[in-house]
């Protein structure tokens, strides 16, 4: 792979070949055998907006695979000073980096960095758009706690309108064989997310009812004044995930979460911390799918 930049467009075989190398990955350096294919080499995370999960993970799976990593911060950086996104790729690349790991707000600006730069460019986040690796550790969660994921029913829940996670969650868990259902207040979940091969289902009962997993998405505060959710505790009331509506899940199910978790809003306190809760378990596989994909692109 020369670049990552989304699930839309990718073949089921390269997905469950990452998916594959990430587990690979997790043996190795759970038996401590230390490969360093990266040894000598530079991964530069250039980070356009904050991160806890994505940008320590790649951080720490960068480093796993030998590489150096180069720490960039947006706020002390020349963009304050008018630089543009591609002159600040390129000032980064000549440097010799040789991967620009790139998370920005705007929607196609890993693609827009993938046509300025030579090197590998991996897309942590852009805009509304995709976040490919999330949605890798996830599915990669997904079959430890369910195993095959084709004929699973997967729900995803909340503000899928805005959410780069949805999509690329949608594509990758469709291209698994899984059904996805998706559920939030109309405002967030509007019509026409069918034609991307998905149930839309506002009715959040019937949503959960037999799901095998539900995937409960952050709704993002800034949206409350776009008019678009009356309050988060209407939110809370009509589709926050309590420990009686996951109770109403298949047996064995899983809860999960991309982070950061509004406690008592999309999930309760309970659900997060419960027996059914693998967001811990997301964040662990953050790092064996991103050292996949930098091995794979770098
Ligand atoms: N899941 C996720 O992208 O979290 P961060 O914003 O903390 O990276």
């Amino acid at each position: 792979m020369r670049h990552f930049l989304g699930i839309d467009g990718m073949a089921r075989e390269e997905v469950a070949a990452l998916l594959s190398a990430a587990r690979g990955c997790r043996e190795e350096v759970t038996r401590g055998v230390r490969r360093r294919p990266l040894e000598g080499r530079t991964v530069a995370c250039l980070f356009f907006e904050d991160s806890t999960r994505t940008r320590s993970s790649f951080e720490i799976a960068a480093k796993h695979l030998g590489a150096e990593v180069l720490g960039w911060n947006v706020r002390n950086s020349s963009v304050s000073k008018g630089e543009s996104f591609a002159d600040t790729l390129r000032n980064i690349e000549a440097m010799g980096v040789c991967a620009l790991v790139v998370r920005h707000p705007s929607s196609g600006a890993a693609l827009l960095a993938s046509r300025k730069v030579a090197c590998a460019v991996v897309n942590a986040g852009d805009g509304t758009h995709e976040h490919p690796t999330q949605a890798l550790l996830d599915a990669l969660t997904l079959q430890d706690s369910l195993g095959e994921l084709a004929g699973k029913r997967v729900a995803i829940v909340g503000d899928v309108l805005h959410s780069r996670v949805a999509r690329s969650n949608i594509h990758c868990l469709r291209l698994l064989g899984a059904r996805v259902v998706l559920s939030g207040p109309p405002t967030l979940v509007p019509q026409g997310f069918e034609s991307l091969g998905c149930e839309v289902q506002w009715d959040l009962s019937r949503a959960l009812a037999g799901a095998h997993a539900v995937i409960a998405l952050r709704i993002q505060s800034e949206r409350l004044g776009d008019g678009l959710l009356p309050s988060l505790g209407d939110y809370r009331r009509h589709w926050g995930l309590s420990i009686a509506r996951v109770d109403r899940l298949e047996k064995g199910a899983v809860v999960l979460h991309p982070g950061p978790v509004n406690r008592g809003v999309e999930l309760s306190p309970e659900v997060v911390d419960g027996p059914a809760s693998v967001i811990l378990d997301q964040v662990a596989n953050g790092v064996w799918v991103r050292m996949a994909v930098l091995e794979a692109c770098a």
